[in-house]
Order: C-alpha cells, then structure tokens, then sequence
C-alpha cells in the first residue's frame, strides 16, 4: 500500500486527490491547503484527514507518508518539494518543476541526496492523440518532418489569489502552458538549440489585463523548425498540432473532435473558476494515467515516460523564450542566462 500526501487543492491537487483515493494500493492519507473550505469540502468527500499546512500533516502523520504530491503555485513547488524529500517521502510536483532554472536544479540534486524520487507532471506524454502522432511520425508514416506548429489556448486561469496574474509566481503562459507542448516537441524531436519569441499581451510584471498571447519558434539540434503559438485570451480551451513531413501531414484539432471542455465553475466568495483542463471522453482521463504510471514507478523501480531531467529542459525552453522576448533577439540554448 502506498501511503499519500496531497499538498495544495485547486485545480490540480483537487483532481490528483481524486484520483489517489479511487486508485488501489494507493491510500489517500490526508489532504492540505490553507483554505479550510477547500479542504474540509475535499477531506469529507473522499473520506480523508484534512490538514491546514504541509508541517501540520507531516507531524501528525509522521512515518506514514511515502508519497506528497505537491498542487501549489509555481513558486512553492521548490520549498514543498524539498520539505517531502525531508520527509523521506517520493515527491510527485506538477508541472512546472520550478520557475527558475536554478531552482529546479537544486530540487533535483537535493531529492537525489535524500534518495527520494522526483516525478512531474507533463501530462500531455499521457494523451493519447499525442501519443498516436509521436508514434505515427517514427513509424515514418510522413516521411521526415521539417515543419510542426501546435496550438494552446484557453481563457485566463483564474485561481487563489489570482497568482497566474503575477508573473514571479507564474512565468506567464509560456513557462505555465506552452511548457507542455515544449515537452511534448522535444521528446519527440530531441534537443532544441535556439529559440526566438514574441508576445503581444501580458507576459512579463502583473497582467491586470488577465490576457496573454505568445508565439515560440524552436530550431531543433535536428533541423526541424516549430512554431508554438500559446493564448489565455480564447474563450474555450482547445488545442492543435501540425507535423508536415516530406510523404505527408498529420493534424489535429481538439475543437474539431468536439472533447469534453470543463470549466470549474466559481462556488460562492471564491475569486475564480480555476484553470480549463481538457477533458477526455476516455473511461481514464490522461491525468490518472499519468498518475497511475508514477505510482507503478514507485511500486517497481520502473523509469518513467517523463523524467525531472525531461521537466528541467522543457523549462530551459521556456525559460529561453522569455529571455528572447526581453532581449528581442534569439537564445541560443548553450548561452542561456540560468537564475538562481
Ligand atoms: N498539468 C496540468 O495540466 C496543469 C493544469 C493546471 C495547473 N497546473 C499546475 O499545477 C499547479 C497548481 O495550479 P492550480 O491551478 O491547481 O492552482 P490553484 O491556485 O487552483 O491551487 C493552489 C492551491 O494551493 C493552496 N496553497 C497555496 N499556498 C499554500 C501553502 N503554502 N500551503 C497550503 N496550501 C497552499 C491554495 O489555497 C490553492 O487552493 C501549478 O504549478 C500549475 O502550473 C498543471
């Protein structure tokens, strides 16, 4: 039985508690967040122990937690990572790993120290219409690929204490979202070597607008070139993505299949309807697949799909894009400047 923690329970803590409580050999131990509406709501509805901090939970539930998943703003995941490794206990972090480079290093090398494993959730290598097109693409289906786009957009995520609006907290959507798509091109393309980027809203300081919008172009250590178009200003969230190789194209439209879109919608006081997720019509969501697969990681010792060395790249492409909007120029991966 592995024995779990669930830290921060918005959006995302709120759907992976769901999922450990309805996992098997998995027992859900407790659920924290500093908003006891939050967590006596979630504590009651999957028959848990609520906890008001992460220190409060690990003193009450000492020797009994194996793993934390840490659903907090961005700019906690290193402090809460580095509390669960102190613990003794596998961390499972959202994504993104950090919000700086440095940090996120630093959480790596200090879960490796105290022998604590360290997942994160880049949850798109778990969808399966991404999946499919990976494994299209090296079945050279389409013959060599030159040319991919994908696209990302949705509403502004509105959460506790509208923290994607602060851009210290955040990254804006190019280090909160596009990250997915960074990950996904990258693990199916390799490396990247340069990338240049532009926004036309929000981004950097706080975006009272509550809008942003960025276009990402990768070159690829491969020769491929992507063009990664992000939004918060759409009404409905939905993706895309286009590869042209030289024997053909594959695409897909998330609009076009018509998938379920969820929205939560705002309870009474709250600030907000929280983040749009996608949601598959599938019996298992990506999320709990995604989970599932860290859980049978820790069970056996297994590698997973997606390493914190993966995470660490996706935010170096990231972190590069918002490095060429300031600088107006291009960033060469090799010459990136890395914040502690
Ligand atoms: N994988 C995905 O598709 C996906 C989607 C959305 C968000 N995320 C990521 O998940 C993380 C959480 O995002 P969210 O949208 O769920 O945020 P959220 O604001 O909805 O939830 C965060 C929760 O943490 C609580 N909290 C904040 N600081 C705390 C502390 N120190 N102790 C206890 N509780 C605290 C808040 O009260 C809130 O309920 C972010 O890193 C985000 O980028 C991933």
């Amino acid at each position: 039985m592995v024995r779990v923690l669930v830290v921060g329970l918005g959006t995302m803590g709120s759907t992976h508690a769901a999922s450990f409580a309805a996992m098997e050999n998995v027992q859900l131990m407790g659920v924290v967040d500093k908003n006891a509406k939050l967590v006596n709501t979630l504590a009651k509805k999957l028959d848990t122990k609520g906890f008001a901090s992460f220190e409060e939970a690990a003193s009450y539930l000492e020797g009994q937690i194996d793993v934390v998943s840490v659903c907090l703003p961005t700019n906690q995941h290193a402090t809460y990572v580095k509390k669960a490794a102190d613990i003794g206990a596998d961390v499972i972090c959202e994504k993104p790993l950090a919000r700086q480079l440095g940090e996120a290093r630093e959480m790596m090398d200090y879960c490796k120290k105290k022998g604590s494993k360290l997942f994160v959730g880049h949850v798109v290598r778990f969808f399966p219409e991404y999946v499919k097109a990976k494994a299209v693409m090296e079945e050279g289906k389409v013959g060599e690929v030159a040319v991919a786009r994908t696209m990302r957009g949705g509403p502004f995520p509105r959460a506790s204490e509208n923290w994607y609006a602060n851009y210290d907290s955040s990254g804006g959507l190019i280090l909160d979202m596009i990250i997915h798509d960074f990950d996904f091109l990258r693990w199916t393309f390799g490396d990247v070597e340069r990338v240049y980027a532009k926004n036309l809203a929000g981004t950097t300081g706080e975006n009272e607008a509550m809008k942003d919008y960025a276009l990402v172009t990768l070159r690829f250590k491969s020769g491929v070139i992507a063009h990664v178009e992000g939004s918060w200003a759409h009404k409905q969230f939905h993706t895309s993505f286009e590869f042209a190789g030289k024997d053909g194209v594959i695409s897909y439209s998330s609009a076009k299949e018509k998938p379920v879109v969820t929205e939560r919608i705002a309870e009474e006081g709250e600030a907000s309807g929280g983040v749009s997720v996608p949601e598959s019509p599938l019996a298992q969501s990506p999320y709990d697949r995604e989970l599932h697969h860290f859980m049978d990681c820790i069970q056996t010792g297994k590698e997973p799909v997606v390493t914190a060395e993966d995470a660490y790249k996706a935010m170096e492409i990231a972190l590069a894009a918002l490095q060429s909007i300031e600088e107006k120029r291009p960033v060469s991966l090799e010459a990136q400047t890395i914040q502690p």
